[in-house]
């Protein structure tokens, strides 16, 4: 296979980004009237405007024919049928069989996965109503009202996220609180005013290792039994999501309360996996259901669409434009609806972990920037902090603004004006304010620099009418699929994640050092740190 700067459509490309680079989309808006529709896609109940984007009909063909010459088309069928493209691990990548309809069949390594999906949803469903209803009583007899799910980086940013998501449609006798961190503060905040006979742990982690959800859980354990002072209680008040069952059982818990995904479904792609279960308990599995029937359609369209007519590649395609040609290092997700607060926190370990990467699937160093950094909060709260960097400064960091139609909380004004922002916030990108414009309202000259908008910014425009399950589902299949894109076309294996490892391994090694006396090996600066940190502790 050809390196990706060898490619006809890479170099002409670079060629016509030096055309494009001096051009201003205010210039591109007043000479093409059509672009606004031009430059716009609605496919399942999601509409895109990309016209805000440094682009012209040329840009996009050359993306396309980019796209082309890199087996996209091939790549994406390898992906759905279950092929080993996740090479260093010799894994399927088949996020899409955890939502494909019961009536599919998708085989991996002989045997058909999706009956085993679905029963695993079935199981989760059981259970979920089990403790919606009442019906499942803690080991005191009491109605379980808490749900702790102990998990981090796709056991938890997903979970997090979803729950948060769609608050809205959750059963509000239920607190959902979710342990992460290893900080013992986090466990200590999540528990701090719960009962711990009305409270039920779920321990999702995909391996069962990992140190941060183990020694959690062990914590959890102490904490539960520390007031329900009966080992017999764990059984009532911990249930494992896993793909382990030999360390579930060796933890303690009853792999009868294990609800399990396979090798195949990669940590950030788990969500709508047994890892879902905290949310299928919020929301009620007719919910979940739905969410699973939005990704779905999700998947369908980024399967079928044209690459022309199909927002996840559009959208890849616009953020290797944005990176790789015009220069842009970071992208920030702006999300116009608090109920998105952790979306852009989901969605930094789907983008990083995923293309965060320096080595292309061949093992030689890659040419050219990968993975942006992915980064935001929800409007209108940036716009007072760090928008002006975003109008203002010296980088250009591309958008994507998400916005819906209609709010879940009808409270006076505060939709309307929610979106007038949004709008305002890309119109003020893309077009700026001209030093002439601002004279003209006769600022005095010493001034005039300092509140001229250069403008020119990049962004793209996401909007849905309102944010439901399905919603949810396609918005992140949409990011999952965008980001399946771009390491196809950056050459990436997009499924591993070697760069987490060295730092765990050195932890381990330190931490027995941090309460010895012994001598140290390190470099002077690590050396330095942990004696003080033995001093002070
Ligand atoms: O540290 C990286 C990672 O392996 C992520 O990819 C994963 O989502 C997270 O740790 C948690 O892993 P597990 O679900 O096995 O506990």
């Amino acid at each position: 296979m050809k390196s990706l700067t060898e490619l006809r459509a890479w170099q002409e490309l670079e060629q016509h980004a030096t055309e494009m680079k001096p051009q201003h989309l205010r210039d591109l808006f007043a000479t093409d009237t059509a672009r606004a529709q031009r430059l716009a896609l609605e496919a399942e109940g999601l509409f895109l405007d990309y016209s805000k984007n440094r682009i012209t009909g040329t840009t996009l063909s050359l993306l396309l024919q980019l796209a082309a010459e890199s087996g996209l088309r091939a790549s994406i069928d390898a992906m759905f049928r279950g092929d080993q493209i996740n090479i260093t691990e010799k894994r399927s990548v088949l996020h899409t069989a955890l939502r494909a309809p019961r009536d599919k069949q998708i085989m991996v390594e002989g045997v058909d996965v999706v009956p085993q999906v679905q029963e695993v949803l079935d199981r989760m469903a059981a259970f979920a109503d089990r403790i919606r209803l009442g019906d499942w009583r803690g080991f005191t007899g009491k109605r379980i009202r808490n749900i702790v799910n102990i998990g981090i980086g796709g056991s938890d940013l997903g979970p997090v996220m979803a729950y948060e998501a769609l608050r809205h449609y959750s059963l509000r006798d239920l607190r959902l609180r979710f342990v992460s961190n290893v900080d013992g503060t986090d466990f200590a905040e999540a528990t701090w005013d719960l009962d711990a006979g009305e409270t039920l742990f779920i321990v999702a982690s995909k391996t069962f290792t990992t140190l941060e959800t183990m020694t959690n859980a062990r914590t959890a354990r102490a904490w539960l039994l520390g007031q329900l002072n009966d080992e017999k209680a764990v059984a009532s008040h911990f249930v494992a999501v896993s793909t382990n069952a030999a360390k579930v059982s060796e933890f303690g818990i009853d792999t009868a309360n294990m609800f399990g995904f396979w090798d195949w479904v990669g940590g950030r792609y788990s969500m709508d996996a047994a890892i879902g279960l905290s949310t299928m308990i919020a929301i009620g599995p007719d919910n979940f259901r739905a969410m699973l029937s939005g990704f779905h359609s999700m998947d369908e369209h980024f399967r079928t669409a044209p690459f022309e007519a199909n927002l996840p590649v559009l959208m890849a395609l616009l953020t290797i434009w944005n990176t790789n040609f015009l220069g842009a290092g970071t992208i920030a997700v702006l999300p116009y609806d608090q109920y998105l607060k952790r979306f852009p926190a989901y969605l930094q370990q789907l983008t990083m972990e995923s293309n965060g990467k320096h080595v292309t699937l061949a093992g030689a160093p890659v040419k050219y920037e990968t993975s942006p950094i992915y980064w935001g909060e929800p409007g209108t709260n940036g716009q007072h902090s760090f928008y002006q960097l975003i109008h203002q400064g010296t980088r250009l960091i591309p958008c994507d603004f998400i916005g819906f139609a209609k709010s879940l909380n009808k409270l006076g004004e505060h939709q309307d004006i929610l979106i007038a922002n949004l709008f305002a916030q890309a119109e003020a990108l893309a077009f700026g304010k001209t030093a002439d414009e601002v004279r003209a309202e006769k600022t005095p000259e010493w001034l005039v620099p300092h509140r001229t908008f250069e403008g020119n910014r990049p962004s793209n425009m996401l909007l849905a009418e309102q944010l439901t399950p399905e919603i949810l589902g396609k918005l992140v299949a949409l990011y999952e699929h965008n980001v399946f894109v771009q390491g196809i076309i950056w050459q990436l294996d997009s499924f591993d994640q070697w760069g987490v490892e060295l730092g765990k391994v050195l932890a381990v090694r330190i931490q027995p050092e941090l309460t010895s006396a012994g001598a140290l090996n390190h470099d002077s600066s690590t050396n330095a740190l942990i004696e003080r940190y033995r001093r002070m502790r």
